[in-house]
């Protein structure tokens, strides 16, 4: 996540319909003639005194009828100083098109993959002024028990959007989660895609290390990356989780059983490490967008060792430390016998999407 700035809090004052201010009228102002009664119908001057609070109690109530009996709405919370400049203001100073500020669902998804440079991705396309991220992971598709929750709960897990900008949210397990592909084509089918892929060894790698230090923040100790790997320290342990995910083209086959490849987009995220601008502007131009990203919004952090989003010209934004993290050493024997594994798929994989990424083999 990009570090925090002084929160940016956005609300909607909506008058109340008629019905609502003289609600709000009902309730105070029986209150207030009982309040004057008590005090004021004692003696005769008091009498009078008590027709003056009942005229100034009318002149209260038409206020606020008229001026005060507003709700309040939060549309945007927002940390991100870049967002500042991306709202629109009218010659009036009133924000222009607030009425069409809604949540709307997705109309891009990143579904993957795990540790391919997901987050990275998603902050570096929200410097576009027309995409809205979701900030967290909404693991709306893969969870069976936010899913039942229906298409009107996930909407309302989105930014707020107007109607031409793009609504985007990352949830990795996407990628590899079998029911993920017919429920975001039924929810629509016109929904684009993004899939970021690196080479599946360092992928499995940034896994590895990411387990280690959860692990280790709940003091308990991870077992070696060899024994996860292993199977009797000989054969690559293909039921494990973190190496099937590498297997790229078994699960992007899944996708595009449902979804043409044209609403499919890859990112080469190895790339994204060295170079990330052209694959951002890739990305632009597959969503249709035009091109407000340049290469002056990123500036390489020597200290962090990775690009960070750059601010007005000046100020850094770069991923928190759980992004960037060290890598364990492993034996090079067992990458050898890793790259070998993935190869096959490797190839697989470039015929399917047409690019050859040249991942080493050995
Ligand atoms: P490591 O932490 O192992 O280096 P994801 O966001 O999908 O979990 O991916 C995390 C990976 O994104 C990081 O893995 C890192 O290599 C990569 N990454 C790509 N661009 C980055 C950036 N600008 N800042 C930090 N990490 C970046």
């Amino acid at each position: 996540m990009l570090s925090k700035e002084p929160k940016l809090v956005l609300i909607k004052a909506t008058k109340l319909k008629s019905f609502g201010r003289r609600r709000s009228n009902s309730f105070w102002f029986p209150e207030g003639i009982r309040f004057g009664k008590r005090y004021t119908t004692k003696h005769i001057y008091t009498k009078r005194l008590y027709i003056l609070w009942l005229l100034t109690l009318l002149f209260l109530s038409f206020l606020i009828y008229n001026f005060l009996a507003y709700e309040y709405q939060i549309l945007h919370i927002c940390h991100n100083n870049i967002h500042r400049q991306q709202i629109r203001y009218d010659k009036n100073g009133e924000i222009e098109e607030r009425d069409q500020l809604d949540r709307r669902l997705p109309k891009c998804i990143i579904i993957g993959v795990r540790k391919c440079g997901t987050r990275a991705l998603l902050e570096f396309l929200s410097i576009h002024p027309s995409v809205k991220k979701a900030s967290d992971e909404v693991h709306f598709f893969d969870d069976n028990s936010k899913y039942s929750l229906g298409f009107d709960w996930y909407r309302k897990q989105m930014p707020y959007s107007l109607p031409n900008e793009v609504t985007i949210e990352k949830s990795p397990a996407y990628f590899v989660t079998d029911s993920v592909p017919q429920r975001i084509y039924q929810m629509n089918a016109s929904t684009k895609l993004i899939i970021i892929v690196r080479d599946p060894v360092t992928r499995l790698v940034s896994d590895y290390a990411q387990l280690a230090a959860n692990k280790a923040n709940k003091n308990r100790q991870m077992a070696s990356f060899e024994d996860l790997i292993l199977v009797n320290g000989d054969k690559i342990n293909t039921s494990y989780k973190a190496i099937r995910i590498g297997i790229y083209a078994m699960f992007y086959s899944r996708w595009t059983q449902v979804f043409p490849k044209s609403q499919v987009h890859v990112v080469d995220g190895d790339r994204l490490v060295y170079d990330p601008f052209p694959e951002v502007q890739k990305v632009e131009q597959f969503l249709g967008l035009s091109h407000r990203i340049s290469r002056e919004n990123f500036s390489y952090n020597s200290t962090k060792g990775f690009f960070c989003v750059r601010f007005n010209g000046t100020s850094d934004k770069c991923l928190n430390e759980s992004k960037g993290r060290r890598h364990p050493q492993i034996d090079p024997q067992v990458i050898q016998r890793l790259r070998r594994f993935y190869a096959s798929h490797n190839r697989l994989f470039y015929q399917l999407v047409g690019k050859d990424f040249g991942w080493p083999e050995f």
